[in-house]
């Protein structure tokens, strides 16, 4: 996910793009870069780095123009780099580029350009857009040249782009990543959200995908690929700063429970291709060292731990490694006993927790190999290991971890399948299943989002309530974990998670009238029947039964004051989905509580201490 910012003004605009990019930091901060236009001449600055470290190196102010675009970074394709930093132009410096998503078909376009002797300076994907506008700007006109490369490239975008030879015109573009105008007083904006403009306009204009709009700084005009003009209803935003950074949503938690399926297509995008799983070059282990693995070890803390838990039951599921799972904390003080064929697999959102830093380097002290699955690039401990591969959920602001966990679950996922096909112990019928099912989860997803009535109506029930327990089996035991830190996180109200079956080993002696059990039981064929049974049990002593069963389920209802349904989907992928209506209902408790959502008590984003 990356931030971009664009400008077409009367009057000078470095300081209103850098105020935007100040804005839109928290989209990405791997680099950044700005570009103006001085005597239809590109004036570009850019570098690796935050927006304060760059601009302290080259100093964006200094660039002077009436029309500009801006990007900070966070990068899909191509390395951090100075090379790879946004803008990008074309060979003849004739247009200028910014771009958030990822273009799928850029290495064929790409192709075809060297055939016609563009030379490119980047790895990214983005640069090829520059490149095929320019390559079309002999024949067409500027707005034409854009629409046509849009109509030729496949994929995810949201564009800012320059002609060097037209520098009354900025155009904005998008499929499928938010791009939004600003319309101002003798100037108009473009910009991936809000709050980046929202100090110089209130006037907004939503583009939907695959419009592109031409702004002048007295005129806005949308057009759809085929060049037919879209008229657009002007909205007026009355949030306040600090509310826009949210986009809109009360907390930052909230808003990133609802980013999830954009967040789970952007961490499997390009990563399933023809059938296979392709990591970028930042996971650096070859085939043949991977079939050599014959045992896992996950190293995490919290959130992160609980997605090594079904990751534990991916692994040894389906591609039957013996897998197991320590507590980071645990893991550094055991001397564990490791060996050459055992890979570390720690798994960070931050990439800065100390314990999981700590056991890493105890891991490393046995000569094993490492991985790492992390959400910030190029942070602790992902220069520590020795692959990385990063979730695409971009900054995770709350401190309760969300989307951070969900696109954990996606990156275990696809590493299952590629060992799974390594070791043979999948048909190719069940790979492809496996692929096509995970491929259908943002979809399912945003289908679990859109319902949450029932879950509404339990926060309103059950937020004064001093206790709960969360119970699952099998993939969903460690979703019966989540869901229980969640709620204990955000509301304060004491939870706990354990395994559905474990209950009548003591913690049913906790039930009664006025404690709400939470049952993860979306229908499968290992336990479904035991745990219909686990329900009776609680519902025999008065317990109140809230559900998370499959659609269709016509047992669980009957026996639970409260069902919310999922989608159907392979047993292991239930766990993806039957996190998110957990995440909602802790925080909608929180809320209900007046508790400080993005950031609770004694809590830290990122424990950095041990
Ligand atoms: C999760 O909601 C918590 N904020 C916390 O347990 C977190 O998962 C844990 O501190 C690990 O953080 P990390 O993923 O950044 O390493």
């Amino acid at each position: 996910m990356c931030g971009i910012v664009g400008v077409v003004s009367g009057k000078d605009v470095s300081q209103k793009l850098f105020s935007g990019l100040l804005n839109l930091e928290y989209r990405g901060y791997d680099s950044v870069g700005m570009c103006v236009i001085k005597d239809k001449n590109f004036k570009i600055k850019k570098d690796v780095g935050k927006i304060e470290q760059v601009n302290n190196k080259v100093n964006f102010l200094s660039l002077h123009g009436n029309i500009g675009i801006a990007h900070c970074r966070w990068s899909t394709h191509g390395g951090v780099t100075k090379n790879n930093a946004h803008p990008h132009t074309g060979s003849r410096n004739k247009i200028s580029i910014v771009h958030n998503g990822i273009i799928e078909n850029y290495s064929e376009i790409k192709g075809e350009l060297q055939k016609k002797k563009h030379v490119f300076s980047s790895e990214t994907d983005t640069e090829v857009i520059a490149h095929l506008i320019e390559s079309y700007l002999d024949i067409y006109t500027f707005e034409k040249a854009v629409r046509e490369a849009l109509k030729k490239i496949e994929g995810s975008y949201a564009l800012g782009i320059l002609c060097a030879d037209e520098p009354e015109k900025l155009i904005g573009a998008r499929n499928e990543s938010p791009l939004i105008i600003g319309v101002g007083n003798n100037e108009n904006f473009i910009s991936s959200d809000i709050p980046s403009i929202l100090t110089q306009t209130n006037k907004i204009v939503y583009l939907e995908d695959k419009e592109m709009a031409v702004l002048t700084k007295d005129n806005v005009m949308v057009f759809d690929l085929e060049g037919k003009e879209k008229k657009k209803k002007i909205h007026i935003i009355n949030w306040n700063a600090e509310a826009a950074q949210k986009s809109g949503y009360k907390h930052f938690m909230l808003k990133e429970i609802y980013e999830q399926p954009r967040a789970i297509a952007d961490t499997l995008n390009e990563r399933v291709q023809n059938g296979s799983i392709v990591f970028g070059k930042e996971f650096g282990f070859s085939n043949n060292y991977l079939s050599k693995v014959n045992r896992i070890v996950i190293i995490g803390c919290g959130t992160s731990w609980h997605a090594g838990l079904v990751g534990k039951f991916m692994l040894e599921e389906l591609a039957k490694i013996p897998t197991e799972v320590e507590y980071a904390s645990e893991f550094r003080y055991r001397h564990p006993l490791l060996d050459k064929s055992t890979l570390i697999i720690a798994i960070s959102q931050s990439g800065e927790t100390a314990d999981t830093i700590a056991a890493l380097k105890e891991a490393k002290k046995h000569g094993v190999k490492t991985l790492a699955i992390c959400n910030v690039m190029g942070s602790s401990i992902t220069r520590i290991s020795d692959g990385v591969i990063y979730t695409r959920a971009g900054p995770e602001i709350g401190v309760a971890s969300t989307k951070a966990f969900t696109t954990q679950l996606a990156v275990l996922y696809l590493l299952t399948i590629l060992f799974s096909k390594l070791r043979k112990t999948l048909n190719k019928t069940q790979i492809k299943d496996m692929i096509e099912s995970i491929r259908k989860i943002p979809l399912q997803l945003q289908s679990v989002l859109d319902e949450y009535d029932e879950i509404l109506k339990c926060a309103e029930l059950y937020h004064n309530k001093q206790n709960s327990l969360y119970l699952g089996r099998g993939v969903n035991f460690p979703i019966a974990l989540e869901g229980a830190l969640k709620l204990k996180e955000v509301s304060y109200m004491h939870a706990e998670g354990y395994p559905a079956a474990e209950m009548k080993h003591g913690p049913i002696a906790l039930i009664d009238k006025s404690m709400p059990v939470v049952f993860i039981a979306p229908h499968d064929v290992y336990t479904y029947k035991k745990v219909l049974g686990n329900i009776e049990e609680v519902k025999a002593r008065g317990g109140i039964i809230i559900a998370i069963a499959t659609e269709g389920d016509k047992e669980i209802p009957q026996k639970s004051k409260h069902t919310i349904f999922i989608p159907k989907t392979l047993y292991t992928l239930s766990s993806i989905l039957s996190v998110v209506p957990l995440q909602l209902l802790a925080y909608h408790i929180a809320d209900k509580l007046g508790r400080d959502v993005d950031k609770p008590r004694n809590l830290a984003k990122s424990v950095v201490v041990e």
